[in-house]
């Protein structure tokens, strides 16, 4: 009666507000393409080891390509009556495929598929991350070459110090972001161990090829507990306290900049392009690229909070409650991610 994949027990439809209330859709849809790669290197799997034929692996495959090049063309049409990305890949190949779209979902659970595309997007958005961190490392060695000789007043307290050279200054924060990137990398690296193959908690009776799946995807390794694998959240917090160490880094050189351009310090321009002006007060030139990547650290720091509090108290082992982990992760990245590139482009304009 209710439609679902799960409906057999059900007797009646779900509310709509409750389908409202309960959909991820509108922003687990960002998963589609990990959650394509994750179904092709299932089905080859399953045809490998005998529980599919290797031509219903092929239609399969072909089939799945076709729902990602709907996906990124944009004509693909989604609604919350199917609860999620997963569900959606699910019944458009069923509907191209019949009986054999069904077969995809064997020896498999949605649970499976939340855990391998969530580490699959997390892991290549912390390898984009990771450019960005380095091309903002480049742009303050850019800065300490340009000014070789410049000599500027070294801070405590806010006290003028001693003189320090700009080299020395603008490469502290080299310092910083390489500890940035190396947290990363070591996040990435507990982070890629499969859990493909725990099913919704407790594995399946089905001959499934844990390390096949894990070689296809990328993983250096299989999860050695289905309970814990499946309901691990753990690498999304690592990478959003890294992304919020990257914001703290970033807000306290902006807070500098912002002080440093003022006519009162008047130690650097920053370039006009990332500011802007007053029509009656011209003498002004507001530093708010700078401000914003300052600001911005709130909304990451705000991801991180909401992540710890959310995964507070939960039991073993899937909860919906970890349906809430995806937005502050994005969230976190997309912030991360323009502040980074924002940076650059202030560090390389600066004079
Ligand atoms: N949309 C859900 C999520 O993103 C899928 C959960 C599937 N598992 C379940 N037991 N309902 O977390």
């Amino acid at each position: 009666m209710s439609g679902k994949p799960w409906g057999g027990r059900f007797g009646s439809a779900t509310d709509r507000r409750v389908e409202e209330f309960t959909e991820s859709i509108s922003f687990d849809r960002r998963l589609y393409a990990h959650d394509v790669r994750g179904s092709i290197a299932h089905a080859e799997m399953l045809a490998a080891v005998g529980l599919i034929s290797s031509d219903e692996c092929g239609q399969i495959i072909v089939a799945l390509k076709d729902i990602e090049a709907e996906i990124d063309s944009g004509a693909f049409e989604f609604s919350i009556d199917k609860e999620d990305v997963h569900m959606h890949i699910e019944s458009a190949l069923i509907e191209r495929l019949g009986d054999v779209g069904r077969k995809l979902h064997t020896g498999r659970s949605r649970n499976d598929q939340v855990a391998t595309d969530l580490k699959l997007w997390t892991r290549d958005a912390i390898d984009a991350v990771v450019a960005k961190v380095m091309a903002l490392q480049r742009a303050f060695v850019g800065l300490a070459e340009r000014h070789r000789d410049l000599v500027l007043p070294g801070y405590t307290h806010m006290q003028r110090a001693q003189p320090v050279l700009a080299a020395h200054y603008a490469l502290a924060y080299v310092e910083k972001l390489e500890r940035d990137r190396s947290r990363l990398a070591d996040c990435r690296r507990r982070l890629n161990v499969s859990p493909l193959g725990a099913a919704a908690l407790a594995g399946t009776t089905l001959p499934i090829d844990r390390d096949l799946t894990a070689k296809a995807l990328g993983f250096d390794g299989v999860a050695s507990n289905s309970l814990d694998i499946s309901s691990d959240r753990d690498f999304v917090l690592e990478t959003v306290f890294a992304l919020t160490l990257i914001a703290e880094h970033l807000g306290g050189w902006a807070e500098e900049w912002v002080l440093w351009s003022t006519q009162e310090f008047g130690i650097l321009a920053l370039p006009d392009a990332v500011c802007t002006g007053s029509s009656i007060m011209p003498q002004k030139k507001n530093p708010d690229v700078c401000e914003l990547i300052r600001g911005k650290t709130a909304r990451v720091i705000g991801s991180l909070t909401g992540l710890l509090v959310l995964v507070k108290g939960l039991p073993l082992a899937y909860n919906r409650d970890l349906q809430e982990d995806k937005s502050p992760l994005f969230d976190a990245v997309d912030t991360v991610s323009a502040c980074l590139d924002l940076a650059v482009v202030v560090v390389s304009g600066a004079s």
